[in-house]
């Protein structure tokens, strides 16, 4: 898979050289180019950005340098193959589990950081007659630009591809594969500062450490992800999935029941005894 970035940050990607990233990179299922976005400016101060038409706060990228590392790109690769360009920014779709095994089967992807306000529109809509190009999302705030979102937009990426990491069955009972959170794990010692490990993880008995594993993937989705109960398909979940998730469901209720009557008590307790004004 060929991965290219343009960034006015280069120094920035080099956590890709490390790690599982960095030796699928050294065994050639990688072929990353970290591109300086200035290498394509032509004035003495290699300006990339400039002030928004329209005013207000914050520089802007100025097109150009930016419509050249995109030709540069495209000279570079197999005549009749274009990348897919991913634009990391806080307005994007969200970058999800399902986004990134859809991208691992990609030969090609490219990735432009964005600084300061961001790129000028024009770039995205003229990319857009050459690639495709999708404008991504890690979350719900605010990063000085797109250089730590690649790093994990990429490192969620490259480890689906193929022989980058070992033990492809790390990859199956992962958070987010299915729909579920991970189950808890646990190692050595069996006691540590007072806490031991769940009794039945040493029984030996795959069956009752497997339907006690899901248990705790429905448990801590509930806890944590309850928008992520909510999209379960039902007919994956059997009898004792259900029955699960009645017992979370019951402790919510009583949450719930409990905080409503609370709120009314309050209603009823200012309706009966007003605080009073000061004049
Ligand atoms: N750049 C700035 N904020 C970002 C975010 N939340 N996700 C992706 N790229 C960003």
């Amino acid at each position: 898979m060929r991965l290219d970035v343009v960034t006015i940050f280069p120094e920035y990607l080099s956590p890709l050289d490390l790690s599982l990233i960095g030796k699928a990179r050294e065994q050639g299922l990688i072929d990353l180019r970290v591109h300086d976005l200035r290498d394509f400016t032509h004035d003495r101060h290699r300006t990339v950005d400039d002030t928004p038409y329209g005013g207000g706060a914050g520089m802007v990228m100025r097109p150009e340098p930016w419509g050249e590392a995109l030709d540069h790109l495209m000279a570079t690769g197999v005549p009749g193959e274009v990348p897919h360009l991913l634009i990391p920014a806080p307005g994007g779709v969200p970058f999800t589990q399902a986004m990134a095994q859809e991208l691992a089967t990609q030969p090609w992807l490219a990735f432009a950081c964005g600084r300061y306000e961001g790129i000028d529109e024009r770039v995205i809509d003229h990319a857009e007659t050459l690639m495709p190009v999708t404008v991504v999302s890690l979350g719900d705030y605010v990063l000085n630009g797109g250089e730590v979102a690649v790093l994990a937009i990429v490192e969620a990426i490259a480890r689906l591809v193929p022989g980058v990491i070992g033990n492809a069955d790390s990859l199956v009972e992962e958070s987010h594969e299915d729909g579920l959170l991970e189950y808890p794990m646990f190692t050595k010692p069996p006691l540590w500062r007072g806490h031991g490990i769940p009794e039945v993880l040493l029984s030996g008995h795959h069956g009752l450490i497997a339907r006690w594993r899901r248990d705790e993937r429905l448990r801590r989705t509930a806890a944590r992800r309850p928008d992520m109960i909510a999209r379960l398909d039902p007919s994956d979940l059997d009898a004792r999935d259900l029955e699960v998730l009645a017992e979370v469901a019951e402790v919510a209720e009583v949450a719930e029941v409990a905080s409503s009557v609370m709120q009314t008590s309050k209603v009823a307790q200012f309706q009966a005894d007003p605080p009073a004004v000061a004049d």
